[in-house]
C-alpha cells in the first residue's frame, strides 16, 4: 500500500471534537499562490490573475479550503510586488480589478476562500506619499509619514543608527539633501511611520476596499514591524538578520503593533463571513508570537519554528509541543508551514535526491495530521525541488543583489542543512514557474516562456504527469486532503497524545487516529497501531508488528 484510500467513516469537515468555537480557519488548509509563477493567462511569460483563475480547478481538486494570493497590486516590482505603489489597483502585469473580482467570485463558486496580502510596514518608493516626501525638504510634513532623520557624524554622513536591512547593508539611505530614510528591506521599500494618523486611516480604508470586493481575509506582511521605538535605539550587534526570530530587536515585535492588530480585528469582525487576518510575524519566542493571535487580535500567525526545524524527531516533537502550548494558551489554532516564497523548498532542505523527496512527503503528512491550520506553497504538492542553478543574470530577488550575490541571511531564513547550503537567502529558486503539463518548458505555464527558466527535467513532475499515478506526490496530497475531511480525528482540536516510540520515531494519537513518522534512514518495526489508511512510503505486511520504511509517515485509523 503506498497511498490508496481505504474505507473511512464520513464526518462533517467542520466537526469539532473539542467543543471549541467553530471557525473555518481553525483547521483550514490554505494554498499559497505566488501569482507571477503560478500560471500565465496572457502569454507574456509572467503569471497573472487570469492564469490563476483558469487553474482554480486544480486547487479545488487538490482539496484545499482557501487560496492566499501574493501581492498583485501596482508596483515597480523591486521586491516581487512587496513594494506597493497603489494598494487599490492591480498591476497591469497581473491584470486589472475586474480580473481580481472575477477571480474571487470564481474561487467562491468552487468553495474556495481567498486571502490577499497586505503590505503595511512599507510602501514602494514610487508610492505618491514617498514621491512627495522625496520632493520635499528636511522637516516637511510629507516626510512625517516615513522615518526621515539627519545622519550621525560631523557632516551627517553616517546613518542615523546601526540598524541593518533584512536584505543586507544599512537600513538607511541618504537623499541628496542630506536626510536619511529608513527601509528595513530594500531602499525601494521605505518604512511607514505608523504614529502618523494618516497611516492607520489609509490602511483601514485599503482593508475595506478589498473586503468590499469580497476577499475573505489578509496575510499581513511584516506584521511585527510597523511600530518603531521612540529614539530608534541601536541594536548594538552586527548580522542582525540572523537574529530575527530568536532575539529581541528594537525594530521588530514592539508591543505597540498589537494595537494595530486589535483595530484590524474589529474591522474584520464588522464584516460578515468570518474574514481573517494571518500574521507574518517574527518574534523571539513562541509565547511572543502567540500574542499576535490573542482573541482580539489576528486569527493566525505563521509558525516558522516548524518550518525551520530540521528532520529530527526529538526537535520536531519539541517544536510541536511548544507551538501547541503557546497558541492553546491564548485559544488560537496553531498553523503549520513547510515552504513559502522566501525559503529554500523543503524537499531540498531535507536533502537532495530521493531522500529529500521521501522526507518532504513524510513531513507533509505529519503537518496535515497535526491539529490546526496548514499552509501549502504552490508546487510542494508536486514535490518540486529548489532550482539551485539559476544564472545570476536572471535572478530578480533584491536579497540576492544586496547580499553581494550570496543572498541575505534574513532573506531565506531557514536552518538549512548542508544539501541546501549556498541557497539560503536566495529566493528565486523557489519561485520558478509551476509545470502543468507537456514534455518541455514552459510545461503549460503559458504560451510564451517563463520569467525564470524551468529545469529541463521537470516533465515527470507536471500536474498532468502525476495525475492518476498512485505513487505520485500529487496523488499523496490529494488523498491526504480528502482523508482530512472525512477522518474525524484530523483538523480541528488543539492537542496530540504522544505514544511510546523508539528514538527517531514520532507516534501520536488523535481521536480515532494515529500518526507515525520514521525520521531514520532505515526501516523500523513497530507494534501495529491500527489500520493503515495512508502512507508516504510502502508499509510492510502487517502482523502483530509492522515495518515502517525509512523517512516516512503513516496515518492509521483506530
Ligand atoms: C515578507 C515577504 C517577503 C518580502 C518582505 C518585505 O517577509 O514574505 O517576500 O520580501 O516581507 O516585504
Amino acid at each position: 500500500m503506498t497511498h490508496e484510500l481505504t474505507d473511512v467513516r464520513l464526518a462533517s469537515p467542520s466537526s469539532n471534537a473539542t467543543g471549541r468555537p467553530a471557525g473555518w480557519w481553525r483547521d483550514a488548509v490554505i494554498y499559497q499562490v505566488y501569482v507571477r509563477s503560478f500560471a500565465d493567462g496572457d502569454g507574456d511569460g509572467v503569471g497573472d490573475l487570469r492564469g490563476v483563475r483558469e487553474r482554480l480547478p486544480h486547487l479545488a481538486r487538490l482539496g484545499v479550503d482557501a487560496v492566499w494570493l501574493t501581492p498583485f497590486y501596482v508596483s515597480p516590482q523591486a521586491d516581487g510586488g512587496y513594494d506597493v505603489a497603489d494598494y487599490r489597483a492591480v498591476d497591469p502585469l497581473f491584470g486589472d480589478l475586474a480580473d481580481a473580482a472575477g477571480l474571487v467570485a470564481a474561487a467562491h463558486g468552487l468553495g474556495l476562500r481567498v486571502i490577499v496580502d497586505v503590505v503595511p510596514n512599507h510602501t514602494s518608493d514610487r508610492h505618491p506619499w514617498f514621491l512627495a516626501a522625496r520632493a520635499g525638504r528636511p522637516g516637511c510634513p510629507d516626510r512625517a509619514r516615513y522615518h526621515f532623520r539627519p545622519g550621525r557624524g560631523a557632516d551627517g554622513a553616517l546613518p542615523p543608527n546601526d540598524w541593518e536591512s533584512v536584505f543586507g547593508g544599512p537600513a538607511w539611505t541618504r537623499l541628496p539633501d542630506g536626510e536619511w530614510y529608513l527601509h528595513l528591506f530594500a531602499p525601494e521599500q521605505p518604512d511607514l511611520n505608523w504614529a502618523h494618523p494618516e497611516v492607520p486611516e489609509e490602511f483601514a480604508d485599503i482593508l475595506r476596499f478589498w473586503l468590499d470586493l469580497g476577499v475573505d481575509g489578509f496575510r499581513v506582511d511584516v506584521a511585527h514591524g510597523m511600530v518603531k521605538p521612540p529614539g530608534l535605539p541601536d541594536v548594538g550587534a552586527a548580522e542582525q538578520a540572523t537574529l530575527i526570530g530568536s532575539q529581541p530587536l528594537p525594530f521588530f515585535d514592539q508591543d505597540g503593533v498589537h494595537e494595530i492588530h486589535r483595530s484590524w480585528r474589529r474591522l474584520l469582525d464588522s464584516y460578515g463571513g468570518e474574514r481573517i487576518g494571518v500574521a507574518e510575524a517574527w518574534a523571539p519566542t513562541s509565547e511572543r508570537l502567540a500574542r499576535y493571535v490573542r482573541p482580539d487580535e489576528l486569527h493566525q500567525a505563521f509558525n516558522f519554528r516548524f518550518l525551520n526545524c530540521p528532520w529530527d524527531a526529538a526537535r520536531m516533537r519539541e517544536v510541536i509541543d511548544e507551538s501547541l502550548a503557546a497558541t492553546t494558551a491564548v485559544g488560537a489554532p496553531t498553523t503549520w508551514v513547510l515552504s513559502n516564497h522566501d525559503v529554500v523548498r523543503h524537499r531540498t532542505r531535507y536533502g537532495s535526491g530521493p531522500q529529500g523527496l521521501c522526507r518532504a512527503r513524510a513531513a507533509a503528512l505529519l503537518m496535515l495530521a497535526l491539529p490546526g491550520s496548514a499552509y501549502l506553497y504552490q508546487g510542494e504538492e508536486l514535490g518540486l525541488p529548489e532550482v539551485t542553478d539559476l544564472p545570476d543574470a536572471l535572478r530578480q530577488d533584491p536579497a540576492f543583489r544586496r547580499g553581494g550575490g550570496r543572498g541575505a541571511a534574513g532573506g531565506g531564513r531557514t536552518d538549512a542543512p548542508s544539501e541546501a547550503a549556498g541557497q539560503e537567502g536566495l529566493r528565486d529558486g523557489c519561485r520558478v514557474p509551476i509545470p502543468w503539463d507537456g514534455a518541455r518548458a514552459p510545461y503549460g505555464f503559458g504560451s510564451a516562456g517563463a520569467w525564470l527558466p524551468q529545469p529541463a527535467g521537470w516533465a515527470g513532475l507536471t500536474v498532468a504527469a502525476q495525475t492518476g499515478d498512485p505513487h505520485s506526490t500529487l496523488e499523496l496530497y490529494r488523498a491526504a486532503l480528502e482523508l482530512r475531511r472525512v477522518l474525524p480525528g484530523l483538523g480541528a482540536g488543539d492537542g496530540v497524545e504522544w505514544l511510546p516510540a523508539p528514538a527517531g520515531v514520532l507516534a501520536f494519537a488523535r481521536p480515532g487516529f494515529v500518526c507515525t513518522v520514521n525520521t531514520l534512514g532505515r526501516p523500523v518495526e513497530l507494534p501495529v497501531p491500527g489500520r493503515p489508511v495512508l502512507s508516504s512510503g510502502p508499509v510492510g505486511p502487517e502482523g502483530p508488528m509492522v515495518q515502517i520504511p525509512a523517512d516516512s509517515c503513516t496515518w492509521w485509523a483506530i
